[in-house]
């Protein structure tokens, strides 16, 4: 690109807008894919050296540096030691490969710079998500009254979620209107259930809601990490007696470490027993909807609501999730007018603002790589690639039980698979550090108080024999 195209500040119809756009995109693809040399996921460079190099990159010259050098100092600096999450190399989180036209989505919605807040700030943006979410709420098995937002991820959906069904629950239990009047005088009564080992936004979203950590009470799990059921029932019914307040209770549909599943069924019924909303944090596992799988997740339009993530299973770029409702009405939690944004005749006038339904106000068009990807693929495509993962787990985990040198004490019902090698935990954290530094990322956390291994098995490529030649690699390091 020359000097003087480096004036280039927007995509205009001129020719010569366009031919500095097309540039800049290119030039950037070539790097991103000159930068891929081998199929580690990581150069393993050192934290400090890394710290080093990037603390001494010029941030904001006098006069601007031009894109060639700019995307230069991007090649040098910053490319080589991005994580590769596409390796097969590469396990240890709930966190994906995108797939590849999904990338291409991504292309559209940053060009357009779409918003989700009103409709004239993506008319066709809020018509994909609008048509998205109808189709998503029928996929779980929601009917006519349901609704639902694309969130920012599993925590936003999940914390939306808290807050919209404790003031449904203030509303019918109390006639109170918590929007307009906050929190009652006796809110410390209320309470939310959720599994010991559910995602911590739960606890984030108590803070949020002013309730505090305390509000939230952790079920025991059963030998295979699912909310004890009868426990749970127990402990509901003691502190109802009490006095408190149930007012919610969470299934998580495929814990972060194990993607063990609840019993959304049997906590319907509990749910019900206490006049309690049932949540189903589905952020994991949602994506066995589409696999051959499906009936291990249960039926999730038994839940109020669901948090659907697509940057898990589904394979598609950070940001994508969504809060699924079974009554359009648990929204109006967010529905406030403001005369610049969201006019009232605007909607009588067919304009649909979807700010009334999102925590955010300014949101990005996440829909559109819903969209995109699924009529790409079908469900079949869908299907081979989330069947992948959740035999690839179970694949792993044959192998590692039926060898002395590791420890494998849950069969996986998703893609995750937690596991250690005999020999403790300093060994177990070793052996990571040294695959880090080798470019191989797998993940690690602590069960029953022991250091223990972890793979997610989210990328399709991933073959046997990789999985074969990884269990090989920790064995011998
Ligand atoms: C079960 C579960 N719920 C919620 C989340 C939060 O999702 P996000 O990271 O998209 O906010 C996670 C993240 O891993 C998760 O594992």
């Amino acid at each position: 690109m020359t000097a003087k195209s480096d004036n280039f500040t927007v995509l205009s119809s001129s020719a010569e807008d366009k031919a500095a756009f097309r540039a800049v995109i290119l030039s950037t693809l070539d790097a991103i894919l000159d930068s891929i040399k081998d199929d580690s996921a990581f150069s393993g460079i050192d934290p400090y050296k890394l710290r080093e190099r990037i603390g001494a990159l010029e941030f904001l010259p006098e006069t601007g540096d031009g894109w060639d050098s700019t995307l230069e100092s991007v090649k040098r600096e910053i490319l080589p030691h991005m994580l590769r999450t596409w390796s097969t190399s590469y396990m240890p989180h709930l966190h994906s490969p995108a797939l590849v036209e999904s990338i291409a989505a991504e292309l559209i919605i940053s060009t357009f710079n779409s918003s989700m807040d009103s409709w004239d700030q993506g008319p066709a943006a809020t018509e994909i998500e609008t048509k998205c979410i109808k189709e998503l709420c029928a996929l779980f098995g929601y009917g006519k009254e349901s609704d639902g937002v694309f969130t920012s991820g599993g925590s936003q959906s999940n914390i939306s979620a808290s807050v919209a069904l404790r003031d449904a629950y203030l509303s019918k239990r109390f006639g109170w209107d918590a929007k307009k009047k906050g929190l009652p005088e006796d809110a410390r009564k209320l309470r939310l259930y959720t599994s010991e080992i559910s995602h911590f936004s739960f606890e984030k979203g108590a803070h949020m809601m002013g309730l505090g950590y305390d509000a939230v009470v952790k079920l025991p799990v059963d030998d295979k990490e699912r909310i004890d059921t009868a426990k749970a029932l127990e402990i509901i019914q003691r502190d109802y007696d009490e006095g408190l307040y149930p007012f919610l209770v969470t299934a998580t549909i495929g814990t972060t470490d194990f993607g063990s599943i609840d019993n959304v069924f049997e906590l319907r019924k509990i749910a019900d027993r206490f006049g309690m909303y049932l949540h189903a944090d589905a952020a994991y596992g949602s994506g066995a909807i589409l696999s051959s799988y499906k009936d291990r997740i249960g039926d999730l339009s038994l839940a109020d609501s669901i948090t659907v993530d697509f940057h898990k299973m589904f394979l598609l770029p950070i940001s994508a999730s969504a809060l699924l409702v079974k009554d359009s009405s648990t929204l109006d939690a967010f529905q406030l007018h403001a005369d610049y944004l969201n006019r009232e005749e605007d909607e009588e006038d067919g304009y649909i603002n979807l700010v009334g339904k999102s925590m955010q106000t300014t949101r990005r068009a996440d829909a559109l790589k819903v969209y995109i990807s699924f009529r790409m693929r079908g469900k079949d495509g869908y299907r081979k690639i989330i069947d992948t993962a959740i035999e690839n787990a179970a694949y792993f985990y044959g192998k590692i039980s039926e060898n002395p040198a590791f420890i494998a004490p849950i069969a996986p019902e998703l893609s995750s698979v937690v596991f250690a090698v005999k020999g403790g935990d300093e060994k177990n954290k070793k052996i990571r550090r040294k695959l880090l530094s080798e470019g191989i990322v797998i993940g690690q956390t602590v069960f029953n108080g022991r250091t223990m291994l972890k793979f997610t098995l989210l990328n399709p490529a991933l073959t046997h024999a990789h999985i074969d030649e990884l269990i090989e690699k920790i064995q011998n390091s």
